[in-house]
């Protein structure tokens, strides 16, 4: 199974992401996680990136392009994947089809958080991620059991560098401008499911599943 989770910044793609990988046993590609893993090592790519991810800036097409190409070339993508992040340009979405095509593979699913922007700032400044496997959690809404320790691997739980409320206001723009018209473009091709992403966590999560199969 393909799947793709499309929203905001802090709509909640990378909570759901965990509970799809620990239910249907496939890896989660988060350009994000990727990105951030490429700044932290000072890699070329890691250095191109920074200035536009803390900036709230997207990260050029011909760089993300480049990343998802070799990520799903990897063999634990056989049986299925998570986009997460990605695509968040048109041109994104159609560079992913013509792939996929050469691939012989389809996205089968692209399932929708629809949150208003209200609400994103309080959840992405609240927000504290896994060092170690890139879990979020929220210090009111989605508080782990031991603070400042990841529920899932046991890492320690830091604020990203992005997530302050200035810069999540740039990547609110950022949103509205390049992301959100893809909305359009998956319901066109009668895979996109749309969910109310205000709900609980686990609410959402079984509505994912029943949507999943
Ligand atoms: P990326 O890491 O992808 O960030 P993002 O899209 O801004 O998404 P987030 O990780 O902020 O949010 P999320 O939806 O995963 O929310 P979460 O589940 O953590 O990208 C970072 C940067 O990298 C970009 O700005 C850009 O520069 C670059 N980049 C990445 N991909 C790119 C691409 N394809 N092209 C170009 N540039 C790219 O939840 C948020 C918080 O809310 C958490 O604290 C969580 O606990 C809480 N929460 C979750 N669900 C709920 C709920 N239902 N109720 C209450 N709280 C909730």
């Amino acid at each position: 199974m393909n799947i793709m989770l499309f929203g905001a910044p802090g709509a909640g793609k990378g909570t759901q992401a965990k509970y799809i990988i620990e239910k249907y046993g496939i890896p989660q590609i988060s350009t994000g996680d990727i990105l951030r893993a490429a700044v932290k090592e000072g890699t070329p790519m890691g250095l191109e990136a920074k200035a536009c991810m803390e900036a709230g800036k997207l990260v050029s097409d011909e760089i993300i392009i480049g990343i998802i190409k070799d990520r799903l070339a990897k063999d634990d993508c056989k049986k299925g994947f998570i986009l997460d992040g990605f695509p968040r340009t048109i041109a994104q979405a159609e560079a992913l089809e013509a792939l996929m095509k050469e691939m012989n593979i389809k996205l089968d699913k692209v399932i929708s958080l629809n949150v208003p922007d209200e609400l994103i700032v309080g959840r992405v400044v609240g927000r504290r991620v896994c060092k170690d496997c890139g879990a979020s959690f929220h210090v009111e809404f989605n508080p782990p059991k031991v603070e400042g320790v990841c529920d899932f691997c046991g890492g320690e739980l830091v604020q990203r560098k992005d997530d302050s409320a200035e810069t999540v206001g740039k990547r609110l723009n950022e949103y509205h401008a390049q992301t959100a018209p893809l909305f359009d473009f998956y319901m066109e091709r009668g895979i996109l499911a749309d969910i109310d992403g205000t709900k609980e966590i686990d609410e959402i999560t079984k509505e994912i599943f029943n949507i999943l199969g």
